[in-house]
């Protein structure tokens, strides 16, 4: 049985982050919570993943982060995740504050104090960015980015994904930091959907908290079905990023040089994922997540609901 692997969760809650939260309570030994504008203004994601810590009983501690990008003005998925950023659910009250407004400090002080530590960013990665940047000993120093982001197609644009596209300057800086990495985009996160009975998993798997979070499920699948052709339920993207970690064996991986676009007229923060079958080609900087097993991967997240206090 291998240990738990020690991890900073770097999100803008936003439901799927709520998700990544919850399990990664269960089966990750969480040593921080950083919080960053992307779904939802900063004040927002960081109340959002107070209270999704209430829920799960951590008592990790939380750092707010940047509030806007590094260049480009924010923009907010309140058409995807409501004004809360999180909407779906009467909601408790958050118990506590965040401890700091210093998530930068948190990553650059806690990756220096081991060398174990995997961040996994499931927001724009304007925070990874900065850390990387006010600290460059951070890349050789990581286990490595577990990162939910990009992939072959886009949702915020055809070709590019929303934490990505959001900060792409952050994107390109992550990408090409030497940092080992494991990328779940779109291609991956897609086939991870929260159909009808996979929400009744969720709601039947704790008395208090299972009909929260089926609330939040049904109006984040609510925005999905309606905006898409043949989807069953929303995507749940950010817990692919913790499960790679968790349970690698859901997946089928590819390794590949990828690349962040930033001054293409349509492919302007696009991942360009290098599949061509050459031998002379770049070597790769990125573990790509291809296939997940959705059925596997969706009962832990149905546990990790049930271990919720
Ligand atoms: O494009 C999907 C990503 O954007 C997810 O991380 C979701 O939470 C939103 O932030
Ligand atoms: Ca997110």
């Amino acid at each position: 049985m291998s240990l738990p692997p020690n991890i900073i969760l770097d999100c803008d809650p936003g439901h799927d982050d709520a998700f990544a939260l919850i399990v990664a309570a269960k089966f990750c030994n969480v040593l921080g919570v950083t919080t960053v504008a992307g779904n939802a203004p900063l004040e927002l994601t960081t109340r959002n993943a107070r209270i999704i810590l209430d829920l799960c009983g951590s008592t990790a501690p939380l750092h707010s982060g940047a509030d806007k990008p590094l260049v480009q003005p924010p923009v907010f998925a309140d058409y995807v995740h409501g004004k809360s950023g999180m909407d779906g659910a009467e909601l408790p009250e958050p118990s506590r504050p965040a401890d700091s407004t210093h998530a930068i400090d948190f990553i650059i002080d806690t990756v220096r104090s081991r060398d174990d530590v995997w961040l996994v960013p499931t927001g724009p990665l304007t925070n990874v960015a900065l850390a990387l940047t006010r600290a460059p000993d951070l890349a050789a120093r990581l286990r490595g980015i577990s990162l939910m982001g990009g992939g072959r197609f886009g949702n915020r644009t055809p070709s590019a994904e929303f934490n990505i596209w959001l900060d792409p300057e952050a994107a390109a800086t992550v990408f090409m930091s030497g940092a080992p990495i494991v990328m779940a985009g779109l291609h991956l996160t897609h086939e991870f959907q929260a159909s009808p009975p996979r929400i009744a998993a969720v709601e039947s798997a704790h008395p208090r908290v299972g009909p929260l979070l089926a609330g939040l499920l049904r109006f984040f699948s609510g925005t999905y079905v309606n905006r898409h052709v043949g989807f069953e339920g929303a995507a749940m993207h950010d817990v692919c990023s913790v499960l790679a970690l968790t349970h690698p064996d859901l997946f089928e991986t590819s390794s590949k040089y990828v690349a962040v676009d930033l001054h293409g007229n349509h492919t302007r923060g696009m991942t360009v994922i290098d599949d061509r079958q050459l031998i002379d080609r770049p070597s790769a900087n990125a573990t790509v997540l291809e296939t997940i097993d959705a059925d596997r991967g969706f009962s832990v997240i149905v546990d990790a609901v049930r271990a919720c206090p």
